[in-house]
């Protein structure tokens, strides 16, 4: 379909953050950016094809990690993967400099007889050890992408590595005219990714999660160019009914692809595209919800006001304490509503958020904070 071969690049949004990671411009990221957008909404297309190029076009080293490529491996060990293949990459500059006199500084003179076959760091060295070789071989700013970096939260092991990274962040960054390491952290949950930096106890506590600007009209307007190109004139697509079915669909590529394949199939019969796109959007947003729909229908009425409490606090980007007084009571009251009988226990809470656990509505993160798994879910409970 035509949606596989187009693609849209986004180079004023990736200059920008370029500018933000060098601390220059009127933004700041050099700390940390933390991009979370909802899923299948191009995070990881635009860190891949524009952000990382761009990275590489100033001279800087990209390396690129998705924690959820592999989901049974520690989250600690993949980043450590991504950071050993950088310094193998740049193996023959570390060769150089283990000839080269001069090259005193303890930690490096380690770090130059590693093993690079390995794919995990040596015994007992750290990750900063791992950022200071490759900055030195290399020469470069290192830029480290974490996309899907909220799975780190789910074990203890990956919040270490979390605290790790910030580690080497800071010894990194203090050398006044070494170039430094910036990382990006993305998340598909804003809830979850906002995990690490809203509690004292979490690495990046103090920073903020910045919303990933979502594909918009100009996005629209490339896509039915692209469409229209491969159509008789005559019986065009418009722009705005593809950017009003686009926004319908949550700004999805994949599911805007999906509202042409049934208009497609209907284009023969009928002349007016514009109210086919927008039936098309209506259906396939309509399939989304009914999902949630039975979802919810099937849930108790403590397990409802559960996860209507924790969509609230989602929306009003609160750290939820799940057993306060003061959430049993608002648990008790929209229990009651839901046709219970207002008689909710702390411990029944419990029992409600393990068996929402079960049902993979909800997620607990290693440290025992909970989330809503699906943010679609909480804005549809809104809506509603
Ligand atoms: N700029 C773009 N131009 C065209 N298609 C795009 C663009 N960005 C994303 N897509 C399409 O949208 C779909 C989702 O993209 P992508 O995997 O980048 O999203 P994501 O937000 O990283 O998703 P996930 O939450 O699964 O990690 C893919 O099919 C991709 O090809
Ligand atoms: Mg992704």
């Amino acid at each position: 379909m035509a949606l596989k071969k187009f693609l849209y690049h986004r180079p004023a949004l990736a200059e920008s953050i370029a500018q933000g990671l060098t601390g220059e411009g009127l933004i700041d990221y050099s700390s940390g950016l933390f991009l979370a957008a909802p899923r299948r909404t191009g995070k990881s297309t635009f860190l891949r094809q524009d952000l990382m190029p761009l990275c590489e076009q100033r001279g800087w080293e990209a390396v690129y990690v998705d924690l959820w490529t592999n989901r049974q491996e520690d989250p600690g060990y993949l980043i450590e993967r991504s950071v050993m293949a950088a310094l193998k990459r740049h193996e023959p500059q570390l060769k150089r400099l283990l000839k080269a006199a001069g090259v005193r500084r303890i930690s490096l003179e380690r770090t130059l007889h590693w093993d690079l076959e390995r794919d995990s760091l040596p015994e007992g060295a750290s990750l900063a050890e791992a950022f200071e070789a490759l900055q030195v071989a290399s020469g470069r700013m290192i830029v480290m992408i974490v996309d899907e970096a909220q799975h780190a939260l789910n074990t203890d092991a990956g919040i270490n590595a979390m605290f790790a990274l910030k580690a080497a962040r800071d010894a990194l960054n203090l050398g006044g005219d070494s170039p430094g390491l910036r990382l990006i952290l993305t998340g598909s949950s804003r809830d979850k990714l906002a995990m690490l930096v809203l509690s004292r106890d979490q690495p990046f506590f103090g920073s903020s999660v910045t919303p990933f600007p979502l594909l918009g009209e100009d996005f629209a307007e490339a896509y039915t160019a692209d469409l229209n190109s491969k159509l008789a004139p005559g019986n065009l697509f418009d722009a705005k009914d593809v950017y009003a079915a686009f926004q319908r669909v949550g700004h999805r590529p994949e599911l805007l692809g999906e509202v042409v394949r049934r208009v497609a199939l209907e284009l023969g019969q009928a002349p007016d595209l514009g109210k086919l796109m927008a039936r098309g959007a209506a259906e396939v947003q309509h399939g989304l919800w009914a999902e949630y729909e039975s979802a919810y229908g099937v849930l108790t009425p403590l397990q409802r006001a559960i996860l209507r409490v924790m969509a609230d606090a989602a929306a009003s980007r609160e750290p939820l304490a799940m057993f306060s007084d003061a959430t049993v009571a608002r648990i008790n009251a929209i229990e009651r509503a839901e046709g219970g009988k207002g008689a909710v226990k702390p411990q029944s809470i419990q029992a409600g958020l393990d068996a929402l656990r079960e049902k993979s509505l909800v997620w607990r993160s290693g440290r025992g904070a909970y989330a809503l798994e699906d943010s679609g879910f909480g804005d549809w409970l809104l809506a509603t």
